[in-house]
């Protein structure tokens, strides 16, 4: 995809989801709103989204061949990751697939649904100015905005061109090099190892969390220092434990 594509760009004040809409859109079609009513997260979450955030959707086509199209996620978590590391957030950092963290406090979120095969909708979520903590207080020291991290957080117009932006070049880059060529920097934003739980099927699988393969999937380190690839399609949830 060249960096320079225009997207078709659609704005609501309010809608449900933009995701939603979205889903009924052709490819190259962005669907963006102030607030959402039924902003919706992965496994089945509600996605608190009130006013001063950004809440997009693109629809993006793809391959139906191309397997790695499962690896999208960890793409889209890669821009946002460069997007606010340029704007000098301390402590940033991803946890598989696709959050975004300053620290434990998650600024970003990504949902990516595959309506049909030839092309997915990509959601994206960024707590710049809002107050997700004020809104549910379920998020009360588990989300932040950009604007408390940072002393002067871009508008959202700045913000969504910035990230645009910047997934033009890495869709570029996985169209043309594959997604291998993306994993060592995917690597390297992940804030060091963490001792994690993954919910596989009906299975718990306990470990430190390596980094994803080239393929995107998730690295366990065992107790007995053994590394387990676990296939990221089966992870229904990664939760971080403190030690
Ligand atoms: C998550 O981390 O659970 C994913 C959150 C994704 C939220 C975005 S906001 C724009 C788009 N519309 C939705 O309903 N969800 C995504």
């Amino acid at each position: 995809m060249a960096a320079s594509v225009k997207w078709e760009i659609e704005d609501f004040d309010e809608v449900d989801s933009t995701n939603t809409l979205a889903v009924g859109r052709p490819p190259w079609s962005m669907v963006r709103a102030r607030r959402q009513t039924s902003g919706r997260g992965r496994h089945d979450r509600v996605w608190v989204s009130g006013e001063g955030g950004l809440w997009f959707s693109l629809v993006f086509p793809v391959n139906p061949a191309n397997p790695q199209v499962a690896c999208l996620p960890l793409v889209v978590g890669l821009a946002l990751y460069r997007v606010c590391g340029r704007l000098g957030v301390q402590g940033l950092r991803l946890r598989w697939p696709n959050d975004l963290l300053a620290g434990d406090l998650k600024i970003a979120g990504v949902l990516l649904e595959r309506p049909a095969p030839d092309r997915v909708v990509i959601g994206i979520g960024l707590n710049l100015s809002n107050h997700p903590e004020q809104e549910s207080t379920e998020l009360k020291g588990m989300a932040a905005a950009l604007s408390s991290l940072i002393p002067e957080a871009p508008d959202r117009e700045k913000m969504t061109r910035s990230i645009l932006d910047e997934l033009g070049g890495l869709f570029q880059a996985f169209e043309t090099a594959g997604f291998s060529s993306l994993c060592g920097e995917i690597n390297r934003c992940w804030g060091g190892v963490r001792n994690v739980e993954l919910e596989v099927d009906r299975e718990k699988l306990f470990g430190e969390f390596m980094g994803i393969d080239s393929d995107g999937n998730p690295q366990l380190r065992k107790p007995d220092g053994r590394i387990q690839a676990v296939s990221g399609p089966y992870v229904w949830k990664l939760t971080e434990i403190k030690k």
